[in-house]
């Protein structure tokens, strides 16, 4: 089947085979299906993904549908919701209902089974903030599972389930909305907001966020692309400081355990990427920290522009980037 519709970074790929996940039963299933194609991947929104130009193995489409409010006590809401909604209709779902905890993470493209993937995370919140726990099919052991946050090993822009690519298949996740809202004006980008002084509603914080996202993010129905196409890199403060001496202006937030987060569209942009072409990909232009595909482009090509951003940016700071999508290995060449 062709996948090129069904990532956001629209790169020509093609699987064996495909199936749709409709109803929780079928996913056990999937264990004796898989090793007969050799392999399995579950596609949720696809857009946190490098697909090769041939998958290997049976790929799996996530359409589990549902959200529910699952409990409700004093101080919290637990809303629940299936794997196969899309992320940011669960965000609206519950800004429209007056709940608040969720508006800074909207307009994130992908499924609610992809956000725990990555440890989604937005304008001073991740995902891990608000998670309640999750309902998962191990494919190895052969059993259902429900995890809470430490089984999840949540990191920035990381999870177990990162670590371990097609070991579990997530059908539900749960998250917990404290009663006691408090907005997250962290980041700059808000605290700076007009629209957002005084004391904004959930509202006004997840209308804030969608208009800033818009502005500086391209539509991967418009242009294709995965977001972040590379993590913020951390660094110690030794480090940190020895950059900021050498290169004023450069952005880094400072961690909890003393280290330096630099900001990667910033040394991206400084290497004077920003809004470059190599063939069909580029660097976007309006946020040196996600590549885009102009039109037929495959993972070869994406690499190959990772591979000349990382060389520049290692050869001016001295730092490593990481890709932030997962990127999934292709099929050998046929004989
Ligand atoms: N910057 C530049 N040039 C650029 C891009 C950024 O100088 O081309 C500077 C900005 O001026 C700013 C700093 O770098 O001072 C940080 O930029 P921005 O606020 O746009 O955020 P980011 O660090 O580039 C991260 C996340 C995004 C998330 C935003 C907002 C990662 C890998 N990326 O980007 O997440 O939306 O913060 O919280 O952590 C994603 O993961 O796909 C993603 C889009």
């Amino acid at each position: 089947c062709d996948l090129s519709r069904f990532n956001t970074f629209a790169l020509a790929s093609t699987a064996p085979a495909c199936v749709q996940i409709m109803h929780a039963g079928q996913v056990p299933q999937l264990a004796e299906l898989a090793p007969r194609y050799g392999g399995l991947l579950v596609l949720g929104g696809g857009s946190n993904l490098v697909l090769p130009e041939r998958v290997r193995g049976l790929v799996a489409r996530m359409a589990l549908r549902g959200i529910r409010l699952q409990s409700e006590d004093a101080d919290a809401r637990v809303v629940e919701a299936q794997a196969g909604e899309s992320w940011h209709g669960l965000v609206a779902y519950c800004v429209e209902r007056g709940w608040g905890g969720l508006e800074n993470l909207a307009l994130i493209p992908g499924t609610v089974g992809a956000a725990p993937v990555q440890n989604i995370g937005a304008y001073g919140v991740e995902l891990r903030d608000r998670f309640a726990g999750l309902t998962a099919y191990d494919l190895e052991q052969r059993r259902w599972m429900e995890f809470d946050g430490a089984q999840c090993a949540f990191a920035y822009r990381d999870s177990v389930f990162k670590q371990a690519p097609g070991r579990w298949v997530i059908t539900s996740v749960r998250l917990r909305l404290p009663k006691a809202w408090r907005p997250v004006l962290d980041y700059p980008d808000l605290r700076r907001h007009p629209r957002l002084a005084g004391e904004p509603g959930a509202r006004e914080v997840y209308e804030a966020v969608c208009g800033i996202r818009r502005e500086k993010l391209p539509d991967p129905a418009v242009l294709g692309n995965a977001g972040s196409f590379f993590k913020n890199p951390l660094v110690s403060a030794q480090v940190y400081r020895n950059l900021a001496e050498r290169f004023p202006g450069l952005v880094g937030y400072a961690q909890e355990d003393g280290g330096y987060k630099l900001a990667a569209g910033w040394l991206i942009d400084q290497c004077g990427w920003k809004g470059r072409r190599m063939g069909p990909v580029g660097v976007h232009e309006r946020q040196a920290l996600v590549l885009v595909n102009y039109g037929g482009a495959t993972a070869a090509e994406v690499m190959a522009l990772a591979d000349a951003v990382r060389h520049d940016v290692r050869q001016r700071y001295g730092v490593a980037l990481e890709a932030e999508p997962v990127v999934v290995p292709g099929a050998p060449a046929e004989d």
